[in-house]
């Protein structure tokens, strides 16, 4: 498990490297998954309209695969433009159920200026799982998408 300057060092690289933006996203989920325990399933949505579509993702298949801005937590930081996380989801009315052992929830817009382009979803099984440190760590990834989507 790679601490997070490193990590953001190991992810700025994949993503230059990376021949299209689908790679790009492919390579920053694959590498979250894979450097930090808690994160259960790690996926990006784009917006496409008024509706979140599902990309790359790292994890069991999800139900949700269309998400209207404004419905779920993912919909919620899309129209708020703004970091949300839940540290118990099931005491959060927004939250769409995309695994029965979910229990926590991050959300990071992904921002050109202030359109939204998409965003990084992560689900963990433990309660609480994510803090500043992954806010800090996913909104660098978030910025570093943001020129190849
Ligand atoms: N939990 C999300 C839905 C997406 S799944 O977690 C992959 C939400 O409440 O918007």
């Amino acid at each position: 498990m790679l601490e997070t300057d490193h990590l953001v060092d190991t992810i700025t690289v994949a993503i230059a490297g990376a021949p299209d933006a689908t790679a790009a996203m492919t390579q920053a989920v694959t590498l979250l998954k894979a450097n930090r325990p808690d994160y259960t399933w790690v996926g990006i949505y784009l917006l496409d309209s008024n509706e979140l579509v599902l990309g790359p993702f790292v994890g069991k298949p999800s139900p949700h695969t269309h998400i209207p801005l404004g419905r779920g937590i993912c919909g919620a930081a899309a129209a708020e433009k703004a970091t949300i996380i839940v540290d118990d989801v099931n005491a959060d009315p927004r939250y769409l159920a995309c695994s029965l052992e979910t229990r926590s929830e991050i959300v990071v817009p992904i921002m050109r200026g202030s359109d939204v382009l998409g965003e990084i979803d992560i689900d963990s099984d433990r309660p609480a799982a994510f803090g500043p440190a992954d806010r800090t760590l996913l909104e660098s990834i978030a910025a570093l998408l943001a020129p190849r989507l």
